[in-house]
């Protein structure tokens, strides 16, 4: 894909959940603290290392484990239709992002594939309890922005201690 079009693409998903946590912290700073421990960087030349710097600038790099390999396969073999933008890469980089989701991905659940992770169903019981509206919230926007609730998301972990709403 063009650059250009990443780059403010990225920008105009990153703006508006910083300025909901900046909002966030002037109202209740201690709770709105982030785990102390943070992970490591992936090695560089690592499988890993590729899928934080290609699926990993525009959203956070979302857990292998919370896809099947399936919608893992059906999503890489689309990637220029990636749910409206253009997130192609070239042919050695998908070959190595199918084996790292391969290696990584969650097992099988029943029902048809379904590309996002929040149209599992498990995601959708987890959450079940918030409303469209507060998914709706500016400093939320989308179910996908995981990190704007769940303060350890980029640790990969999505724990119930973690978790905190921006109002
Ligand atoms: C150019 C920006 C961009 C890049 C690069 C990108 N994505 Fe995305 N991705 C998006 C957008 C936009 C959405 C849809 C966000 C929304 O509406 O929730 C999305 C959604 C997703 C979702 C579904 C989230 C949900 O709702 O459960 C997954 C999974 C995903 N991307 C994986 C990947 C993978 C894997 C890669 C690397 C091969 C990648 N993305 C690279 C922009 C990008
Ligand atoms: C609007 C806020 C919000 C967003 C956005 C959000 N979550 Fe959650 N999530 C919650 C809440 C609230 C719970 C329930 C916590 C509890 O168990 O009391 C939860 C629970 C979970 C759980 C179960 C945690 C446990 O151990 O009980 C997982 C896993 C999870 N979310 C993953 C995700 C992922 C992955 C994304 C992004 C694709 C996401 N969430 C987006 C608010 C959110």
């Amino acid at each position: 894909m063009r650059p250009t079009t990443r780059s403010l693409f990225v920008a105009s998903l990153l703006v508006l959940p910083a300025a909901g946590l900046a909002h966030d912290d002037e109202d209740e700073d201690d709770v709105r603290q982030r785990p102390t421990t943070q992970p490591l960087p992936p090695p560089p030349g690592s499988a890993a290392a590729t899928y934080q710097a290609e699926c990993g600038s525009c959203h956070l790099a979302f857990p292998p484990r919370l896809l099947p390999e399936g919608s893992w396969r059906a999503m890489l073999q689309a990637l220029d239709q990636h749910f409206g933008v253009n997130a192609e890469v070239d042919a050695a980089t998908r070959q190595q992002l199918e084996g790292y989701l391969r290696a990584n991905a969650g097992r099988p659940r029943p029902g048809p594939t379904r590309l996002r992770i929040t149209e599992q169903s498990w995601w959708v019981h987890e959450h079940d309890e918030v409303s469209t509206a507060t998914f709706a919230r500016p400093a939320v926007l989308r179910a996908s922005n995981c990190a704007a609730c769940h303060l350890d998301a980029d640790q990969g972990t999505f724990r119930e201690r973690w978790v905190k709403i921006p109002r």
